[in-house]
């Protein structure tokens, strides 16, 4: 992997896949900080990767402006960062509600949004760097039992789509990353099925890789990307249709 960048934002580094990406930049010889709110996660990851960590909770905006200033006092001009920071909350109880929904909404698609205000300016006057948001396969199509985390990703991949021309014009790189199932504690309580799920550190490299190219998403993996696509090219109506017609057949051989 070539050391493009030197300095490293990466938000839900205690774990998982921003773990992953840590471990990963530190290998390369960038200087990384870890971000998410288990402080002491956190401090076994920056001692691990000769880094920094500044705990924070994405939902908290003004958290979110304080800590991006500290890091760009302390640590310098981030040239990357990784607004990984995700959960699903699913299994605290039904994923329908509008209440589960506002909890998806303000950790994945808020908890992004508030870190990109802050950056922004900062990587403006600094020249311009790259902010990758991970986003999610699960919001390529509306899923069944999966509306609030699904619905949150959607929305996020919507924003980045939205926002990439303006930030272009200020020299400022805006990528969507879209994995699909990876072995982190985000999937540990699925009952379903998870086809071609990889290792954190597989779903890294890949990451890392992506992320050196020009292309705005990186998407992964193919073999689960590419049916999904093809649903999300299909009128609506039979896309829903065929949608539940899955649904129904995976139910009578659960
Ligand atoms: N694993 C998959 O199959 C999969 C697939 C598609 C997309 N993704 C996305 O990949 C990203 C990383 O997830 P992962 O799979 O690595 O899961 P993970 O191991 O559970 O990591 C989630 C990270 O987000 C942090 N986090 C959660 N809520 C936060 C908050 N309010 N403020 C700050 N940090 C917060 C967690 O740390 P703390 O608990 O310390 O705050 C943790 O570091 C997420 O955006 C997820 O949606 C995962």
């Amino acid at each position: 992997m070539s050391a493009r960048y030197r300095r490293v934002w990466i938000t839900g580094g205690s774990s998982g896949i921003g773990h992953a990406l840590a471990r990963r930049y530190a290998r390369a010889g960038a200087h990384v900080v870890v971000s998410s709110r288990n402080a002491e996660k956190l401090a076994e990851v920056a001692r691990e990767t000769g880094g920094a960590a500044y705990p924070l909770d994405v939902t908290d905006p003004e958290a979110v402006a304080r800590v991006v200033g500290e890091i760009w006092e302390k640590e310098g001009p981030v040239d990357l960062a990784i607004l990984n920071a995700g959960a699903a909350f699913k299994r605290a109880g039904r994923d329908d509600t509008a209440e589960n929904l506002k909890k998806h909404l303000d950790v994945n698609l808020l908890g992004v949004a508030y870190a990109l205000d802050a950056l922004r300016p900062r990587m403006r006057e600094a020249g311009g760097g790259t902010i990758a948001l991970v986003g999610s396969l699960a919001g390529y199509v509306g899923l069944p039992r999966t509306s609030g985390y699904g619905t949150s990703k959607a929305a996020l991949a919507y924003y980045a789509e939205a926002l990439w021309a303006e930030l272009r014009r200020e020299k400022i790189d805006l990528k969507l990353v879209s994995p699909g199932f990876v072995k982190t504690p985000i999937v540990a309580a699925n009952e379903f099925p998870m086809p071609f799920i990889l290792e954190a550190d597989a779903a890294a490299r890949i990451i890392a890789r992506g992320l050196e190219r020009p292309a705005f998403e990186v998407t992964f993996p193919r073999r689960l990307a590419w049916p999904l696509r093809l649903l999300r090219v299909l009128p609506a109506s039979w896309r829903v249709a065929l949608i539940a017609a899955g649904e129904r057949r995976a139910g009578r051989k659960r």
